[in-house]
């Protein structure tokens, strides 16, 4: 008896018709929409490869994108593909009230959405600043379409009075010196002119550089492209090459769900160890990993991190910048430094495992990418800490911290929200001195401040004024990845969530230790059950996107991604 053939899979404009009960009428008006953009049936014909463009005016760290988007075009068609180019939400960072972090889970929905509703074989995702890459790989993580992540690339430095500046550790630098009086407000206004001279994402080891590393460490991007400076000729070939790559994984489809592995994981935390990376990609790699149901415990994070050494020298912590790290040899330079460290079975865009990814590297930079036997530090840049005040984990990026601080027990300094911040930091009557812990509440992910970065809360002017550079700083927040300090983050849960931050008073007596990884609260459990008792949630937005979050959102040791997304 015959049988009929097998239907064969539905490809290119064939796929996700829309839903007007007859698929062959949907494809016809389809087509017929698509021809009147003027591609010819053969164009139309062809597999299709989605374009993620996030440029946008106020987007700065994407000014490159529509170059991006043209040169993966070319990759795309040259291998026979059709390329599709399509805007979602793009994020940038100083651009967003009240953070860019509020937004970063409405950039991965919207993503997601645009990856699976419309017809696509494989996608390029072009992001960059902080949240833009996080978001879009949570979202290829979910739509579990093949597609390869690009960056824009880091800016360069720019050459100023002896020394080099970009953003943002120099920001942050010139302007604690600003508040300390030892900076002019007239040079202060010259540098800020200089320390944004290129296209491209902020120019040191921040949150933007240190995904599109964890990009490439977990195999979601090409080797040795996530430090390619974003003014480069060679980021233009990267991204013509991802096109080309795109076109490839749809004969051979390698899905986010085959990389994104629990091997795969743990390798870009060691990688976030070694760069001495952003606290911020930390919670954005739960997230991303939290979409294929993996979850990174942070003990785990302390076992790793006391095995890791810190080998990249670059600002915040060390003294040099992106570009730098890219002449270094870049991020295989580092993979190769660890190889031991490394799980091997874990595979990239290609299908190559990481052992054979490893190759020697022909020449390194050793002022930027140590060897193992002289690291910048021994240990990993972050640690956990739990105890009474952070139950469910705080972490203190020690690679940018005071080491005499590690072991403190203080007095609590204690501020309310943002706006008791912004209104009695500098107060000159503040009740404050250098050896008390200064504490942010009601900062966190379910709070209407959005998590900000906020962290690096600033030394009051006062102390700052008599030389004071660093304090123990103690938040639910987050800090930018170009921020440095003895500064503690993340705490979980928040204090708007009733963790037991909200209960901090000042005055009360907090215990940190780095080397035991413990972040006590030493305040009476029975003054703590009365002040419980008083504690009130805020109000739920009426409305909208912030609405969502505040009735979805998770807490930090989650990803703060949405309970609904997960
Ligand atoms: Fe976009 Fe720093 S502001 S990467």
């Amino acid at each position: 008896m015959d049988t009929e053939p097998p239907t064969p899979p539905k490809r290119g404009l064939a796929r996700n018709t829309a839903g007007y009960g007859d698929p062959d009428f949907a494809l016809y008006l389809r087509r017929s929409f698509a021809k009147s953009m003027g591609y010819s049936q053969a164009m139309l014909d062809r597999p299709v490869v989605g374009i993620v463009d996030t440029g946008s005016d106020y987007n700065n760290c994407h000014r490159t994108v529509p170059d991006l988007v043209e040169a993966v075009k070319r990759g795309v068609l040259a291998a026979g593909g059709l390329p599709l180019a399509f805007p979602t939400v793009s994020l940038c960072e100083p651009s967003l009230f009240p953070t860019s972090m509020h937004y970063r889970n409405l950039a991965a929905l919207d993503t997601e959405a645009m990856l699976s509703a419309q017809p696509m074989d494989a996608a390029v995702l072009i992001g960059g600043c902080d949240k833009t890459v996080p978001a879009q790989l949570m979202a290829a993580a979910s739509a579990d379409v093949p597609c390869v992540q690009l960056v824009t690339g880091p800016m360069l430095a720019t050459p100023f009075q002896g020394e080099r500046l970009s953003a943002c550790t120099d920001c942050r630098r010139y302007w604690a010196a600003y508040r300390a009086g030892t900076v002019s407000a007239e040079r202060i206004g010259r540098i800020e002119e200089r320390l944004a001279s290129t296209a491209g994402t902020c120019g040191v080891m921040g949150t933007a550089s240190t995904m599109a590393c964890i990009a490439e460490a977990l195999g979601m991007m090409p080797p040795n492209t996530a430090a390619i400076p974003a003014v480069h000729a060679e980021r233009l070939r990267a991204a013509e090459d991802a096109g080309a790559r795109a076109v490839g994984l749809i004969a051979n489809p390698i899905r986010p769900s085959q990389i994104i592995t629990p091997h795969a994981v743990e390798n870009a935390l060691r990688v976030l160890l070694a760069l001495g990376g952003s606290t911020n990609a930390l919670i954005h790699l739960t997230a991303i990993a939290g979409r294929r149901g993996i979850r990174i415990d942070l003990g785990r994070l302390n076992e790793l991190s006391d095995t890791t050494p810190v080998l990249v020298d670059l600002k915040p912590t060390g003294e040099g910048y992106m570009e730098d790290f890219h002449a270094a040899g870049g991020l295989p330079a580092l993979l190769w430094e660890l190889r031991d460290l490394l799980h091997g079975d874990a595979i990239d865009v290609n299908g190559t495992p990481m052992s054979e990814r490893l190759r020697e590297p022909e020449f390194v930079d050793r002022r930027y990418i140590r060897r193992r036997a002289e690291p910048v530090s021994p240990v990993g840049g972050l640690v956990a800490l739990f105890g009474s005040l952070a139950p469910r984990g705080a972490i203190v990026k020690r690679s940018a911290a005071t080491p005499a601080l590690f072991e403190t027990e203080a007095r609590a300094v204690v501020f309310d929200g943002l706006e008791d911040l912004a209104n009695r930091i500098d107060d000159p009557d503040l009740d404050v001195t250098a050896g008390d812990i200064l504490v942010l509440k009601n900062a966190g992910p379910l709070s209407p401040a959005g998590m900000p970065e906020a962290g690096y809360l600033p030394i009051p002017k006062k102390l700052a004024r008599a030389g004071i550079k660093d304090m123990v700083r103690l938040s639910d927040c987050r800090m930018s990845g170009t921020a440095f300090g003895t500064i503690v983050l993340h705490v979980a849960p928040e204090a708007a969530a009733g963790g037991p931050l909200a209960l901090v008073e000042s005055g009360d007596r907090i215990r940190m230790s780095v080397q035991d990884r413990k972040l006590d609260l030493l305040v009476d459990p029975a003054v703590l059950a009365r002040r419980r008792a008083a504690w009130r949630a805020p109000a739920t937005p009426a409305r909208g996107w912030d609405r969502i979050v505040a009735e979805q959102v998770l807490q930090a040791d989650e990803g703060c991604d949405l309970a609904v997304l997960r």
